[in-house]
């Protein structure tokens, strides 16, 4: 580790930097500083991380460290980057997953060198005892002596670092949100099913949870093309076509949903072999027209072919 860079600080107090500032404490780090918009979320973190102190402005905090985590909202990075005053042998990190360094050009400009660190982990609660760094990735970049710094706290993390290119950087965070909200967001809605079943949501989430974990194991040991299971998979068309009737009948919310998951899934069991290619046929025209029919977006000429598809499934 480059001998400068010794004491680290943060601006922003909330989920992140409560992870972070937790995780590079423990890890031998010296995190001694952190301001955020309310005094309250510096209090807060400084009081669960030993040796950290509460600051009002943030600029201080860029006096007492070398190191400056900018942990806040994507949106507000750019204007706090250029307002604060850095100087050369310091550095400017941010955790953003969909921003490039660019957004702390300002740092650059005033001699910082600037870096990204950005961990596949979701901290979505303000409970600290949830967040789990260790066996996590982190994407990092970072100038010079920087880049190298970051990739060292990673590995002290316990984590393991890779280097996303500039243009494939969407993608990289298209595929965070896809493994993280989406599956909440997919569940969120299988839970609504138990919940128009009478149930509540505490009762759905314990039924499901398992299943989910069930299959997230399945992922682990065998990929996730063959953790896919489920009546796509085995070409079950009358299973499929209830599951969409009742949907559309009394959830049809879902609709959506469930055909977009479905049309891959059929894409899926047809590379894998599980399914021929008349099954597939059948199995996405059948997707397709609940799915045009639940965004609402037919024109005039495809109703009929929909209403035809509809009568044959
Ligand atoms: N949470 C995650 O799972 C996660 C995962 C990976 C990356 N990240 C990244 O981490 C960064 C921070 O996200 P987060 O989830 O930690 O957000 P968060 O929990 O909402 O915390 C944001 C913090 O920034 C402070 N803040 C907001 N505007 C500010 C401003 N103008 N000046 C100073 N402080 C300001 C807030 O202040 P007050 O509390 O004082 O109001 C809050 O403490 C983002 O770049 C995000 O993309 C988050």
């Amino acid at each position: 580790m480059p001998s400068q860079f010794t004491t680290v600080g943060f601006v922003g107090a909330g989920r992140m930097a409560t992870a972070l500032a937790l995780g590079l404490t423990k890890a031998g780090y010296q995190v001694g500083s952190v301001s955020s918009r309310s005094a309250a979320s510096a209090q807060a973190l400084a009081q669960k991380v030993p040796g950290c102190q509460a600051i009002t402005h943030p600029a201080d905090v860029l006096k007492r460290c070398d190191v400056a985590f900018l942990t806040i909202p994507d949106d507000a990075m750019a204007s706090m980057a250029g307002a604060l005053p850095w100087r050369a042998g310091q550095a400017a990190v941010h955790c953003s997953g969909a921003l490039s360094l660019d957004v702390l050009s300002a740092a650059r400009d005033r001699g910082a060198l600037v870096g990204a660190l950005h961990s596949l982990q979701t901290f979505a609660t303000q409970d600290a005892s949830t967040y789990r760094l260790v066996g996590v990735t982190f994407a990092i970049e970072g100038d010079g002596d920087m880049g190298r710094w970051l990739e060292e706290a990673v590995r002290r993390l316990g984590g393991y670092s890779v280097s996303i290119a500039a243009q494939d950087r969407p993608l990289y965070h298209a595929a965070a949100v896809m493994s993280c909200g989406y599956v909440a967001t997919l569940l969120e809605s299988a839970c609504a099913l138990w919940e128009a079943m009478g149930f509540s949501r505490e009762e759905a989430v314990k039924a499901l949870l398992p299943l989910t974990r069930g299959t997230l194991d399945n992922v682990e040991s065998q990929g996730a093309r063959n953790a896919a299971t489920g009546p796509i998979v085995r070409g079950d068309m009358g299973t499929v076509r209830g599951h969409l009737a009742a949907l559309a009948a009394r959830a049809p919310a879902v609709v959506p949903l469930y055909c977009q998951a479905g049309l891959d899934m059929v894409a899926l069991a047809q590379e894998r072999g599980s399914i021929g290619t008349e099954q597939a046929r059948g199995m996405r025209q059948l997707l397709r027209s609940y799915l045009a029919q639940a965004t609402n977006d037919l024109s005039g000429s495809e109703r009929p072919q929909v209403a035809a598809a509809l009568d044959r499934h």
